[in-house]
């Protein structure tokens, strides 16, 4: 039966979608019409690998105190919805106090110890801690400087984070930028204690 599958004793059904590629193959227009498209991302797809290693990116950017490491090659997959990194933050360095007006952001930290900063609130950040960051809220992650060792953390986003998606309006801004253009401050920011 269609949908039945076998590999080294295991087996399983599924719906493997051979009913659909059944309709393409009645409708030649419409398929003629997705062949150069399926065909550039199966270009795109060499350049990449559905394996990497957090240690072993295959291209880092190297901003100053927290160089984001790349462990698959995202630019080969431009129809993907997720981006994901790790940074790794040296002592005394981190992030700009940021928003996405779009993404839900997950934070998953790898090793060592920092802080992250979600609307205000500085919550500890040690090996194994998870957070969750949505759409519209301000959030950073630095590594305090009296530590001694890198703090890694992976960063997880969707809708992907990208320059793309900037231009096409979505917003990702600084708390810097925000507050140059004079735009309302938060709760939070108006209080007066010293995690303002
Ligand atoms: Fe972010």
């Amino acid at each position: 039966m269609a949908g039945d599958y076998s590999i080294k004793g295991y087996t399983w059904k599924c719906a493997d979608g051979a009913e659909t590629a059944e309709v393409w193959k009645a409708s030649p227009e419409a398929a003629a019409a997705t062949q150069p498209v399926m065909a550039k991302l199966r270009e795109l797809e060499k350049l990449g690998a559905f394996k990497g290693n957090l240690f072993r990116p295959v291209f880092s950017y190297n901003f100053k105190g927290y160089p984001r490491h790349h462990p698959i090659n995202l630019a080969a997959f431009p129809q993907r919805h997720v981006d994901f990194d790790m940074h790794s933050i040296e002592p005394g360095y981190g992030f700009p106090i940021h928003l996405h007006d779009y993404a839900d952001e997950n934070y998953l930290v790898i090793g060592g110890q920092g802080k992250v900063v979600i609307e205000g609130e500085v919550l500890d950040a040690d090996q194994h801690d998870v957070f969750y960051i949505p759409p519209g809220k301000w959030h950073c992650a630095f590594n305090p400087a009296g530590n001694c060792a890198p703090f890694h953390l992976f960063i997880f986003q969707t809708p992907r984070v990208s320059d793309e998606l900037n231009e096409l309006g979505y917003v990702e801004i600084t708390k810097s930028q925000w507050d140059k253009l004079g735009l309302p401050k938060k709760k939070w920011e108006n209080r007066s204690d010293e995690r303002k």
